[in-house]
C-alpha cells in the first residue's frame, strides 16, 4: 500500500517499482508484435491504465526520488500504441494525467474521469468488438478490490483485450475472520471481486480440504483459514482467470520490505504467446532477485 506526498502524489515502495519495471518489459513486447501485425491484418492497437495514478509517484526509500508511473512506462514504450486510454477516480489524479498531453504532444490520449468499471464497460468495451480488428492491453492496478470480475468478464468477452491484473491478495486476507466465517456482506464484497465463493466455504469448513501449491499441483498441507498462503488465493485468482481466458500466465507475488505478500501479477491473454512471454519476463525476475 502506499503513502500520500504533498502533491497527494503516492510513495511507493520496491516493490511498486518492481511492477513497473515487469510492466514496461512486457510493453515493449506486446508493442513490437502487434505493431508487426499492423502491416497484414491489425487495424490498430491500444494501452488502456484503468488506475492511471499520481504519474510520478516517490520512492519511499528516498522521497526525493520521482519515478515513472504507469501512464509513462506506456507513453515511453516504442513503437508507441495507437491510443492510451488513461482512467483514474480522482480529479486531481487526472489534472496530472492531462499534462501529459503536452509532454506527449504526439501521442493521441483519451483521459477519463470516473469509476474505472463503469468507463471499462459502458465506454471502452463498446469501442473494441471483434470485427473492428483492434487490440488493446489494459493494465489494472488497483489499490485493493476495486476491480468487478464483471468488468473483467467483460473484457475477456470482447477476446481483443488482454488483462495485466495486480491483484489484492492482501485485500482478500484482511476480509477474512479468522475465528469465524465471514459476515454476509463480506462474502458479497468478495463474490464481486472473485466471481465465486465456494472456497470460502471450503477454506470455513471441517474437515479441511487439500489445497493447490503456485504450479497448480496437489499440496500436501491442508486448506483452512489458518493455514491459508497467499500462493494458494493467487492460485485461486489465475485459475479464475482461467475461467474466462484462454491463457493466462502464473501469478509473480509482489512482497513488502518484511516479505509479506501484497499482490500478485499476471496476464490473462487470448494469445498463448502472450504469456509465455510474460512468463519468461516474470522467470528472469525472479531468477535475478534471489
Ligand atoms: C495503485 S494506484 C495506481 C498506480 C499506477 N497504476 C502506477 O503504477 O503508477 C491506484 C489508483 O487508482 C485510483 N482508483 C481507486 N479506485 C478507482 C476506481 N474505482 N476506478 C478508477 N480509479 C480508481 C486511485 O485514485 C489511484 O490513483
Amino acid at each position: 500500500m502506499s503513502r500520500f506526498g504533498s502533491e497527494g502524489e503516492d510513495i511507493i515502495g520496491r516493490w511498486s517499482e518492481e511492477k513497473l519495471d515487469l510492466l514496461s518489459k512486457y510493453l515493449k513486447a506486446y508493442s513490437d508484435i502487434m505493431n508487426k501485425q499492423k502491416k497484414s491484418w491489425l487495424k490498430a492497437y491500444y494501452y488502456i491504465d484503468a488506475f492511471a495514478g499520481s504519474v510520478r509517484p516517490r520512492a519511499k526509500e528516498d522521497e526525493r526520488r520521482y519515478i515513472d508511473g504507469s501512464p509513462l512506462r506506456a507513453l515511453q514504450t516504442e513503437p508507441k500504441f495507437d491510443g492510451y486510454w488513461f482512467v483514474d477516480v480522482s480529479p486531481r489524479r487526472i489534472e496530472r494525467v492531462r499534462d501529459l498531453r503536452e509532454e506527449f504532444p504526439n501521442r493521441v490520449i483519451y483521459v477519463r474521469q470516473g469509476n474505472c468499471n463503469d468507463v471499462l464497460c459502458n465506454e471502452i468495451v463498446p469501442q473494441l468488438p471483434y470485427a473492428s480488428k483492434q487490440r488493446a492491453f489494459v493494465f489494472l492496478d488497483p489499490y485493493g478490490l476495486q476491480v468487478d470480475w464483471d468488468t473483467v468478464s467483460e473484457l475477456a468477452n470482447t477476446r481483443t483485450c488482454d488483462v495485466f491484473v495486480n491483484f489484492s491478495v492482501m485485500g482478500v486476507t484482511r476480509l477474512l475472520p479468522r475465528e469465524q466465517k465471514p459476515e454476509r456482506d463480506v462474502v458479497e464484497q468478495l463474490n464481486k471481486v472473485m466471481g465465486g465463493t465456494d472456497w470460502i466455504t471450503q477454506i470455513y469448513q471441517q474437515p479441511s480440504v487439500t489445497q493447490l501449491d503456485l504450479f497448480g499441483n496437489l499440496a500436501e498441507q491442508t486448506l483452512s483459514r489458518d493455514t491459508l498462503k497467499a500462493e494458494w488465493l493467487a492460485s485461486l485468482y489465475t485459475e479464475q482467470l482461467r475461467s474466462l481466458f484462454p491463457y493466462v500466465s502464473r501469478p509473480v507475488l509482489m512482497r513488502n520490505s518484511t516479505n509479506s505478500v501484497l499482490y500478485a501479477l499476471c496476464l490473462a491473454s487470448h494469445n498463448q504467446t502472450a504469456t509465455k512471454i510474460t512468463n519468461e519476463i516474470f522467470n528472469r525476475h525472479e531468477r535475478l532477485k534471489s
